[in-house]
């Protein structure tokens, strides 16, 4: 088998009367993207800085690649680089220069450290901006920058910590490019995020987190599953015809009907774990409504977002937008 990137037990690290992480045992596969989801205050940030050994744990034990992050503390940073939620790059420099820079200090002769960094700019869409300080980039350029600076040295670990929050979706989704290219050259990336969406894209397994402590674990299928095999979205053309129609849908469905914020939309979670169960009960309760007359703009089963397992899993939505 092989060794596992990550091995955490049992960790803990106290803030005063905060347990920011309370206990957590968790295991990477070397390889792939690991997702760490959580809401603000989950206990993500602490939980990598333990592990790039910028934070020393209170409790428990953290290996990486076998190494212990406190007894060995040189041997895993010869093989992690962090991205932070706090950035590394220097406002004041270009974008080349921070690059350049960095590899020098990382050991590299000047002429390597230049074909370095103009190697990352172009891969990273930066070479335009290569001569520009870099207090005049966008948050996405920023970003991009940031991971570019990371995986300078091709860490074994990339740890990018929430690396697309507040970025628009287009600079999101460059971001999303770059880590699969990293994965794909072999570096096994840790990622935490606020945003369902973005582990259920890029991360091959996903640990949830809340409260400093580990919820569930799983791909984003057996995640998506543990909560049932899929939910029902309805969506009326009159808003009026909803009361009826939640009567109706949970009698076919045998399950409770949760009324959405819009007035003209259903949605129900079906509990069976089988698919064409689901499928079945799904086309019934769809049978009901029209033969009751009632116009269905839009009708769908599909696995519950995470959002949903989310719900499920903690009883509080996992973002401030999930819960307005
Ligand atoms: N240096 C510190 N001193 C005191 N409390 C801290 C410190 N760092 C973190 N905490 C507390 O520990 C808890 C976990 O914080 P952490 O930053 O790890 O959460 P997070 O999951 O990264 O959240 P976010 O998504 O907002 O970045 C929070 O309650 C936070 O207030
Ligand atoms: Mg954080």
């Amino acid at each position: 088998m092989n060794e596992p990137a990550i091995r955490l037990s049992k960790l803990v690290k106290v803030f005063g009367e905060t347990r920011a992480v309370d206990g957590l045992d968790l295991e990477v596969p070397a390889g792939a993207v690991y997702g760490v989801l959580g809401p603000n205050g989950a206990g993500k940030t602490t939980a990598v800085r333990m592990i790039a050994t910028l934070l020393r744990p209170d409790g428990g034990e953290a290996t990486v690649f076998g190494h212990d992050v406190v007894r060995e503390a040189d041997a895993v940073r010869s093989r992690v680089s962090l991205t932070g939620q706090y950035a590394s790059v220097d406002e004041e420099m270009t974008g080349a220069e921070n690059l350049i820079l960095l590899s020098r200090l990382l050991g590299h002769r000047k002429p390597a450290a230049r074909d370095r960094a103009a190697e990352l700019l172009e891969a990273f869409g930066l070479t335009d901006a290569a001569g520009r300080q870099v207090k005049t980039y966008s948050g996405g350029m920023r970003r991009r920058l940031d991971i570019a600076a990371s995986i300078l040295s091709t860490p074994d670990l990339l740890v990018l910590d929430e690396p697309t929050t507040g970025l628009d979706p287009r600079s999101r989704n460059q971001v999303w490019d770059i880590v699969r290219v990293v994965v794909a050259h072999g570096t096994t990336v840790l990622l935490t995020t606020q945003y369902l969406e973005e582990a259920d894209r890029l991360a091959s397994r996903i640990a949830v987190i809340d409260h400093g402590r580990l919820i569930a674990e799983g791909t984003p299928g057996e995640l998506k599953s543990s909560v049932g095999a899929g939910s029902v979205h309805v969506r009326l053309r009159e808003a009026a015809d909803r009361p009826e129609a939640e009567r109706l849908l949970a009698e076919a469905l045998d399950a409770p009907v949760h009324l959405e914020a819009d007035p003209v939309a259903l949605t129900a979670r079906i509990g069976d774990g089988r698919d064409e169960v689901a499928a079945a009960q799904a086309s019934a309760a769809l049978a009901r409504l029209a033969g009751a007359g009632i116009v269905v703009d839009d009708f769908s089963l599909g696995q519950p977002s995470l959002d949903e397992v989310f719900l499920a899993l903690t009883d509080h939505p996992a973002t401030e937008e999930a819960a307005a």
